[in-house]
């Protein structure tokens, strides 16, 4: 049959087409082609016909990038694939290191590098499902991060729908995730800084917190007017197809019509990657966004899998960092912070000075070797140096200012907390106390933090007061606070008391990450515990480990196997450990990852969900191990039901086959799940 094209449908898409190509070389090439006002006149027209004829409105038109406020923010998306992030290097040296470690994986090959800026802005992750955008989100923790599709949507930068096929017939891949960052120019930047001050807002310390903060608004329309960008640098999941370098895949995402930077090369040594690297730091600050080094990338995708990652970064890249921004100052005094596994710091306290538009009052200065080899004095002029989120660091001293009432630094031989007896081990200094007021301290709000058991109510503050109070003598007495002795104390009434002993309560049944977490043991943070729970079924288990066992998992160096050995050989970290236990703390262990979490696992899935299509969860079973089947059988082991589930869930019910909601699901694949 033949059927007549509707003749306002086809006027209507041949706008949509011609807009989201004038908005293509206007915002990604920076070439219109045709006057602002031919523009707003197909513009306006194509406002006029969806109004007209509502039946033919689109999500993906180009009229719809601004939507409505949306109630709260907050929603959290899990990735594809995980954001991690990169190593960084500040010296060649380290640069060249990096390389060997590549070479040594892929001996005899010839390694290319993509040097590409580092902008410094937010990353996300778009997804696209059959070329049409469908999802944004912020890197968040890299496992999860919040759904800002609203906002990003706002991007002129960011298609709504992909541009071309690039140079294939092939369609669009059925779901693809670009990776990119969001930034905003310095010169919206400083205007938006002057409406703050106008109207007397706090001012954003720089374009990478304004562009953070325009992404996490309420309405759309505030974001648009902020006038982000998005660069893309990367894929992450990509279904259906394959690239071979990551030059091919910046190539893709151009054809797809998004912005990639023109300052991009190949190097075919790491000299000359070196070399790109000095001569894009001398054109950054002409450059309209800010940039804080360069990305240096194997282009061979092969070689990616052979240089694997470690616990937190990919073994193919690196960020190599400009020097950053300095400003001298004076050193008040140096002050010895004990930290929570005992480590002895020597802190410079300083005249504050703005550096990169944040006041510095303090500097680190790291061990006391340090302090030594670079000279420098309590009352000593100094610079300081802050990179990025990097703790600030005392980079030399003005010699040549000295007046001869400098004095020179020593670290204590006793700990200035509790005056026991001070080791050194290595470059570092330990106070040997492990009943030091200090790290008892710490490790509390440590074990309380969000990453650990995650009690609200239990911060530094009332760590401090409740273990001067003797209410919290070691890290397993949290578990033993009763109601009735913290009433009564400053700033406990029934009520907080109460909530604080139902937070411990609730907090009690805890997984294996973030029970190992809580523990301060030296090395162990969020991504090592993670390895751990994967590799180990319970804790007895990972007691007995000997270093040789924990060394062969991947991403856990000899050093941390050491640090845990020891932890758990020590007596009294025993005891601590079985006064928790006894306490009423119960760890839920995830499912050892031999070969996938759902290794050897029957499923049926039921859906609709909310996170992913049938098509995408069966592909994550399988992945890791499982298997998907149609219907549901005494054999099946858990029944995964979305927001609508039929007669399967009957049946799974009938039969005692274990039910996982979507959340559910998406825990255990976390490891977070007590089954
Ligand atoms: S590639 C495995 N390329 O820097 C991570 N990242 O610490 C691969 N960034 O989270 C990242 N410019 O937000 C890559 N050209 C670039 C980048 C870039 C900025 C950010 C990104 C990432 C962080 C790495």
């Amino acid at each position: 049959m033949f059927i007549m094209a509707n003749p306002v449908l086809t006027e209507i898409q041949k706008l949509r087409d011609e807009i989201n190509h004038h908005n293509y070389l206007y915002y990604v090439l920076n070439q219109p082609s045709i006057a602002d006002a031919e523009y707003d006149r197909l513009f306006k027209r194509l406002v006029e016909l969806e109004k007209t004829y509502p039946q033919f409105s689109a999500p993906d038109s180009p009229t719809q990038r601004v939507g409505a406020p949306v109630e709260n923010l907050g929603r959290t998306v899990l990735h594809d694939m995980p954001m991690l992030s990169l190593d960084n290097a500040f010296t060649e040296e380290e640069v060249l290191e990096f390389d060997q470690r590549v070479r040594k994986v892929i001996p005899g090959e010839a390694v290319e590098y993509v040097v590409e800026p580092k902008y410094d802005g937010v990353s996300a992750s778009l997804i696209y499902e059959n070329g049409l955008l469908i999802q944004g989100a912020t890197r968040g923790d890299g496992v999860r991060g919040e759904d800002v599709t609203a906002n990003l949507r706002t991007i002129q930068t960011i298609p709504l729908k992909l541009r071309s096929r690039g140079n294939s017939e092939e369609p669009f891949p059925p779901r693809v995730d670009i990776r990119g960052e969001v930034l905003m120019t310095r010169g919206v930047f400083k205007q938006i800084n002057q409406a703050q001050a106008k109207n007397g807002l706090p001012l954003f310390a720089n374009p990478r917190n304004a562009a953070s903060g325009s992404l996490r608004q309420l309405d759309p329309a505030v974001t648009v007017k902020r006038r982000l960008h998005f660069f893309a640098w990367g894929v992450g999941k990509v279904e259906g197809s394959q690239f071979r370098t990551q030059m091919e895949i910046l190539k893709q995402l151009k054809a797809w019509g998004f912005k990639t930077s023109p300052e991009i090369t190949l190097s075919s040594s790491i000299q000359s990657a070196i070399q790109r690297q000095h001569e894009i730091g001398t054109k950054r600050r002409e450059m309209d966004f800010e940039i804080d080094g360069v990305v240096l990338k194997v282009n061979q995708i092969a070689y990616h899998g052979e240089l694997g990652e470690t616990a937190r970064h990919p073994r193919w890249g690196l960020a190599y960092k400009f020097k950053s921004a300095q400003m001298t100052t004076r050193i008040k005094k140096i002050e010895v912070q004990v930290g929570r596994t005992g480590i002895l710091t020597p802190v410079a306290i300083l005249e504050p000075v703005q550096i990169g538009g944040v006041t510095v009052s303090r500097a680190t200065l790291h061990t006391e070797g340090e302090v030594f080899e670079k000279n420098i004095m309590e009352g000593d002029m100094v610079f300081i140096e802050r990179a990025g989120d990097v703790i600030p660091e005392v980079v030399k001293a003005v010699v040549e200012k000295r007046t001869g009432s400098e004095t020179p630094f020593q670290m204590p031989r006793n700990c200035p907390v509790c005056g026991s007896e001070v080791e050194k081990e290595g470059a570092y200094s330990y106070c040997i106390n492990l009943s030091c007021p200090a790290q008892i301290q710490g490790k509390i709000v440590h074990l309380a933090s969000r990453k650990g058991f995650e009690i609200t109510g239990l911060g530094e503050k009332k760590a401090e007061q409740l273990f001067k109070n003797g209410l919290l003598k070691d890290l397993a007495d949290v578990f033993y606070l009763k109601k009735e002795n913290l009433v009564g104390l400053p700033g406990w009434e029934e009520k907080s008391a109460q909530n604080l002993i139902d937070e411990i309560e609730k907090a009690k049944k805890v997984s294996f990450i973030r029970f190992l977490y809580s523990l301060s043991i030296r090395g162990v943070g969020s991504s090592v515990s993670k390895l751990l729970s994967h590799h180990y079924d319970s804790l007895d288990s990972l007691e007995k480990a000997t270093a040789e066992d924990l060394t062969a998992i991947h991403g856990i160096g000899p050093e941390i196997a050491d640090n845990i050995v020891h932890f758990f050989r020590e007596p009294r970290n025993k005891k601590t450990i079985s006064l928790i236990l006894m306490g009423g703390v119960e760890i839920r262990y995830e499912p050892v990852q031999k070969g996938g979490i759902w290794k050897g696992k029957k499923m049926v899935i039921t859906g609709p969900f909310k996170s992913f299509s049938r098509e995408e969860l069966t592909g994550r079973i399988e992945r890791e191990g499982g298997s998907a089947a149609s219907s549901v059988s005494s054999k099946t082991d858990f029944v995964v039901a979305g927001e609508n589930p039929g007669s399967k869930l009957a049946r799974a019910k009938e039969l005692g086959v274990k039910i996982l909601t979507e959340e559910e699901f998406l825990e255990m694949e976390r490891g977070e799940n007590p089954y």
